[in-house]
C-alpha cells in the first residue's frame, strides 16, 4: 500500500492516511487502499481501531480537489459513492473505529471522521465542510452525518457558510468528544482503544449495532433491536464470566470473544 499504514498492536489496530504532501487528502487511490484495509482486518484478534492522519499538521484535508476539478455530473456522482460506501463500511464495520483527529479535517475529512463511532483531537484541530466555496456539495456523507451529529441548524450554518471551526468549538457543539495536546492525542487514542479492548467484545460489537441501528427506527422496533441484542449476549462464554466474576468478587479472568 502507497497511502495507508496498518499496524496491529495486540487486540487494536492503526491505520494511518498517510498522503502527508497533500495534507492526506482522499483520491481514488486512498479510498481504494483504505477500503482494502478494511477488508483485511482481523476481527478474530481486533476489538478496536484508531483512524488518524499522518504528519502533525493534517488528519484529512478533504477529497483530492486536483482528481474532482473537471468531473463530469455522472463521474463526480460515482466519486461521492466511491467515498460514500468506503464510509459507510467503516462506519458499520463490526468493532469500534476511534477518530484521532491530529490537525486538519475539512470536507471528505471531518465527513470521514464523522463516520468513526467518536472522534478525539488535538488541540490544533480545523473541523469544517468548505465544499460550498468549491462550487459542490459536501459529497462523502456530510450533509447527513453532521447534521445527525450536531443538529441540522448547526449543521446548515457550517455548511452553508463553509466556515471552518477550532477544537474547542468542535468540542462545544458536540462534534469531538475531548481534545488533547498534539502530543498527547494519539497516547490518549491508545489507552481508550486498549480499554475498550478489554471488555467483552461481543457485548461491544452489539452495542454499536444497537445505537447504530436503534437511530434509524422508531422507539417501539428500536427498543426491541436492543432486547434481540441484549438476549444474544447470553450463554456465551463472556457473559457467564463476567457475572460470575462479579458474583465471586474477582476481576474478569480473560474475555475470550466468544
Ligand atoms: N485536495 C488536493 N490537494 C490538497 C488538498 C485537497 N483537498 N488539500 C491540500 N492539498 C495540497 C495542496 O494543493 C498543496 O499541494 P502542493 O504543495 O503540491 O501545492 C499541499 O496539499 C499543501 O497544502 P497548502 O499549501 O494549501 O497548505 P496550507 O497550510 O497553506 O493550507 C489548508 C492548508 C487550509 C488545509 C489548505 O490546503 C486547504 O484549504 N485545502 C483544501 C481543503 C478543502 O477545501 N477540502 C475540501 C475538499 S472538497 C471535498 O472534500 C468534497 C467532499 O465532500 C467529498
Amino acid at each position: 500500500m502507497e497511502y495507508i499504514v496498518y499496524e496491529q498492536k495486540g487486540q487494536y489496530a492503526v491505520i494511518t492516511i498517510s498522503r502527508e504532501k497533500a495534507l492526506n487528502a482522499l483520491n481514488s487511490q486512498v479510498l481504494a487502499e483504505l477500503d482494502q484495509t478494511l477488508d483485511a482486518v482481523n476481527l478474530d484478534e481486533v476489538r478496536c481501531l484508531i483512524l488518524t492522519g499522518a504528519g502533525a499538521k493534517s488528519f484529512v484535508a478533504g477529497a483530492d480537489i486536483g482528481e474532482m476539478s473537471n468531473l463530469t455530473k455522472a463521474e463526480g456522482e460515482a466519486f461521492g459513492k466511491k467515498g460514500n460506501d468506503v464510509f459507510r463500511k467503516l462506519e458499520t464495520l463490526p468493532i469500534p473505529v476511534i477518530a484521532a483527529v491530529n490537525g486538519f479535517a475539512l470536507g471528505g475529512g471531518c465527513e470521514i471522521a464523522m463516520s468513526c463511532d467518536f472522534r478525539i483531537c488535538s488541540d490544533n484541530a480545523v473541523f469544517g465542510q468548505p465544499e460550498v466555496g468549491l462550487g459542490i456539495t459536501p459529497g462523502f456523507g456530510g450533509t447527513q452525518r453532521l447534521a445527525r451529529l450536531v443538529g441540522p441548524g448547526m449543521a446548515k450554518q457550517m455548511i452553508f457558510t463553509a466556515r471552518n471551526i477550532k477544537a474547542d468549538e468542535a468540542y462545544r457543539i458536540g462534534l469531538v468528544n475531548a481534545v488533547y495536546p498534539q502530543e498527547e492525542l494519539l497516547p490518549a487514542a491508545e489507552k481508550m482503544a486498549a480499554g475498550i479492548a478489554k471488555n467483552a467484545p461481543i457485548a461491544v460489537r452489539n452495542c454499536k449495532k444497537a445505537i447504530n441501528e436503534g437511530l434509524d427506527l422508531d422507539m417501539d422496533k428500536a427498543v426491541e433491536l436492543e432486547e434481540k441484542l441484549f438476549g444474544d449476549c447470553f450463554e456465551s462464554y463472556d457473559q457467564r464470566e463476567g457475572m460470575a466474576a462479579f458474583l465471586e468478587k474477582r476481576k474478569v479472568e480473560a474475555f475470550l470473544n466468544k
